[in-house]
């Protein structure tokens, strides 16, 4: 059966939460379950007040419609009114899952940490580390007064072009799903809720309004849903937000599969927001499982969550259980996650702002990968007489991503003047300077900065040093995609010229995407550092001097060209718009991408890609290098195989072969019994001294190794011979591996 008629029949109505005879005001009783509560307190409400939690307002005046602020909003992406006489705080809704941002400065002089970008959190693959990333954006949001925030995401990444990879996990559901799991709990332990988003297929920004993403029933549940069922099972973010984009012919936010997946599927108690500028309809988004229209009232064409709403409730177009389930949903989120019970307000105490500074830098040394390091020329000495830095405004900052999850960040962002300076611009550097970060690593050595624009300058100063360390950098933003894959402007003539004055030359690349790197074989190191965070240059400066062991690895595929990716090409691609007003979007003529069919990669996204078509990236998924060398000595399994949760453990014997104290990401693959590929089934961060050994337990995940079929509506693990290797990544022949023969059998939801 197609996913289209699925979509059909699956179109079921939510039942009301049945109200059982609570006792008065039992919504404040805490030995109460969420669930009890909420129902409690929807028992009590007027329709009206319903409705109220049903539809946010914008709460930026960005100008376009000159609405007023609501009263009461501190400012920000949304704001729904509270209902004091019920206790219900507030809803202040602010953007997003990298840290808590201001919009046209709404808030003066209100800035914030932001993490690294999402592709550095995923390549920790250290749930502890995701789980105090999203902890700590959490408590700046509770602290600025906000309850509500929208992160983190976990689409997948299927092109290296696409502009909010950056915000997104990387391309493997087992990994993106247990670090958003992770991130969403820290966010959540803040009494904050948290947003996964956004549900489904938003794999490209391109005409991202209007864009159909067609994709099957069993690709879909075997990619990016796996990646959100996972994340939502174990995270149980208070929220979702659907996405712009329609799937299989629906809008996502009215898209009575997606929506009813969560909730009838993997038991999602909490409600589904619309994005900003995704709503489309009431009585079908109403009747699909819509909870809330986000902002409508600034980005939709019209407020279907309104008036209408309650006029199609009245004319029996919408049950009118349907609004209590609403209710009840947005209701079971602010209360599980503490939001009922410790409202936020904003807070006149000074936070711990160090704290929060060294969780961003953490996650970014963790993250940050060693690509190449010939001859072992980094760590630099901090002995190192003659420093040459060229470029990407390394005496300044680092790059960050744009769009609404753009941080402005303390000491304010430095922009760059040449870049677009409207929404999603313009790109903005964060004030962490590497360079200075890498003059207090080596007080004594002479540091010289080229801007890089000329190139004859630079190479005269690579020349006089005895060091050349480039910084290339490629802005990435949400609401359009790159072009292609190459660094803008003269920065490969200018690495290629650098590279030929015959001194050592470490590149270090600030992009938000894998790069072609023409002259990847003419320099000595390459640091991928993504978009490093607030606290990125003291992160890199820590890395090239050997303060931090690199332990960061890629969680995208790195091609050589786009002659590798499934999908090289993509209609209208860099199209972007030079407008602030994000609803504009829709306006410029994108008619040549309408429809994008999933059906190159399917449910093979990335490195499965890649083995299935026997391709050789020039770096696969898992990746990085270290200052030390690691060694797999063994791997067992601890297999209960009968009944009805089955589970698989790895026991994996690690050795730091090295003389440098580091630590590995650990990657256990199964490869399914046809051979064809083999999928990361668990990971776990492991911290070895130099010649220290360990044993470490990894439970594995055998929704990847597993079919989902979708006429049974169940997972299947079919019988064969599987093969279990802990390796160094996911296309490598090194490591060790065991096999397991596992009878036909299926996995319970
Ligand atoms: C983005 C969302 C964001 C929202 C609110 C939209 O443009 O797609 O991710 O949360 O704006 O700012």
């Amino acid at each position: 059966m197609k996913l289209s008629q699925l979509f059909l029949l699956s179109s079921i109505l939510v039942s009301v939460p049945s109200i059982g005879h609570a006792e008065e005001a039992s919504w404040k009783d805490t030995s109460l379950s969420a669930e009890a509560r909420a129902k409690a307190l929807v028992k009590a409400m007027t329709q009206d007040e319903k409705l109220q939690l049903v539809a946010s307002q914008y709460a930026v005046d960005n100008g376009s419609k000159h609405l007023p602020i609501p009263k009461g909003a501190l400012g920000s992406a949304a704001y729904v009114a509270g209902i004091p006489r019920l206790g219900i705080p507030a809803q202040q809704i602010t953007d997003a899952g990298l840290g808590v941002t201001n919009p046209n400065h709404i808030r003066p002089n209100d800035a914030a940490t932001s993490l690294p970008s999402g592709q550095i959190l995923s390549g920790t693959f250290d749930r502890n580390l995701a789980y105090e990333a999203g902890k700590m954006t959490g408590a700046e949001a509770f602290h600025r007064g906000f309850n509500v925030l929208l992160g983190g995401g976990m689409v997948l990444t299927r092109d290296p072009r696409i502009g909010r990879n950056f915000e997104y996990l990387g391309e493997d559901p087992i990994l993106a799903g247990n670090i958003g799991a992770e991130q969403i709990k820290g966010v959540q332990s803040q009494h904050v809720v948290s947003t996964a988003k956004h549900l489904a297929f938003n794999n490209i920004e391109t005409n991202r309004k209007k864009i159909d993403m067609k994709v099957g029933e069993k690709e879909g549940r075997e990619s990016d849903l796996l990646a959100f069922e996972i994340a939502i099972k174990k995270g149980n973010p208070g929220s979702i937000m659907c996405a712009y984009n329609k799937v299989n012919g629906d809008y996502s936010c009215e898209n009575s599969y997606l929506l009813q997946l969560p909730k009838k599927e993997w038991g999602y108690q909490g409600y589904i927001m619309t994005d900003w500028g995704a709503g489309h309809s009431t009585v079908k988004a109403a009747n699909a499982g819509l909870d809330q229209e986000s902002a409508a009232d600034q980005f939709d064409n019209k407020i279907y969550f309104g008036k209408d709403l309650k006029e199609a409730i009245a004319k029996g177009e919408v049950p009118q259980s349907r609004l209590d389930d609403m209710a009840y949903r947005v209701l079971y989120g602010l209360i599980q996650v503490g939001a009922y019970d410790h409202p936020a307000v904003k807070s006149t105490q000074s936070e711990d702002v160090a704290a929060h500074e060294a969780i961003s830098q953490k996650v970014a040394e963790n993250g940050i990968v060693l690509l190449q390091n010939k001859q072992n020329i980094l760590p630099l000495a901090a002995t190192v007489k003659n420093i040459a830095i060229i470029g990407g405004k390394a005496d300044k900052g680092v790059l960050s991503g744009g769009g609404s999850s753009q941080v402005t960040a303390r000491g304010g962002n430095i922009t760059d003047p040449t870049s677009m300076q409207t929404w999603p611009g313009p790109a903005s550097y964060f004030p962490s300077s590497p360079m200075k970060a890498i003059q207090a690593l080596a007080p004594k050595a002479k540091i010289q900065f080229a801007e890089g624009n000329n190139i004859d300058e630079a190479v005269k100063l690579a020349s006089q040093s005895d060091v050349v360390i480039i910084f290339a950098t490629k802005w990435s933003a949400e609401s359009f995609d790159n072009a292609d894959m190459s660094l803008p402007g003269n920065q490969n003539l200018l690495i290629e010229a650098v590279a030929k004055a015959g001194k050592p030359v470490i590149v270090v690349l600030e992009t938000g995407n894998p790069v072609e790197m023409p002259w990847l074989n003419n320099v000595d190191a390459v640091v991928e550092a993504w978009y490093p965070g607030t606290s990125g240059g003291t992160a890199i400066a820590n890395i090239l001097f050997g303060k931090v062991n690199p332990s960061g690895r890629l969680t995208i595929t790195w091609p050589k060209s786009l002659a590798q990716v499934p999908y090289p090409k993509i209609t209208n691609a860099g199209q972007r718009w030079n407008e602030d007003d994000p609803v504009k979007e829709d306006k410029p003529d994108l008619s040549g991408i309408k429809t994008f069919s999933l059906d190159v990669d399917k449910a093979n996204v990335g490195y499965r890609w890649y083995q299935d078509k026997k391709i050789t990236p020039l770096y696969p998924f898992g990746y990085g290098l270290s200052y030390s060398t690691f060694k797999y000595n063994k791997i067992t399994l601890n297999n209960n195989l009968s009944g009805k949760n089955p589970t698989m453990t790895a026991e994996v014997t690690v050795e730091n072969t090295g003389n440098k104290d580091g630590a590995d990401a650990v990657q256990v693959y199964g490869t399914i019994p046809d051979g064809t590929t083999s999928r990361l089934l668990g990971f776990d961060k492991v911290a070895l001294k130099a010649g220290e050994t360990k044993t470490v337990s990894i439970p594995l995940a055998l929704q990847a190794i597993a079919n989902y079929e979708p006429k049974a509506h169940h997972w299947e693990l079919p019988a064969g011979t599987y093969t279990i290797a802990v390796k160094p990544d996911a296309l490598s022949n090194e490591g060790v591996k065991t096999t397991v023969h596992i009878n036909k059998m299926n996995l319970a939801d």
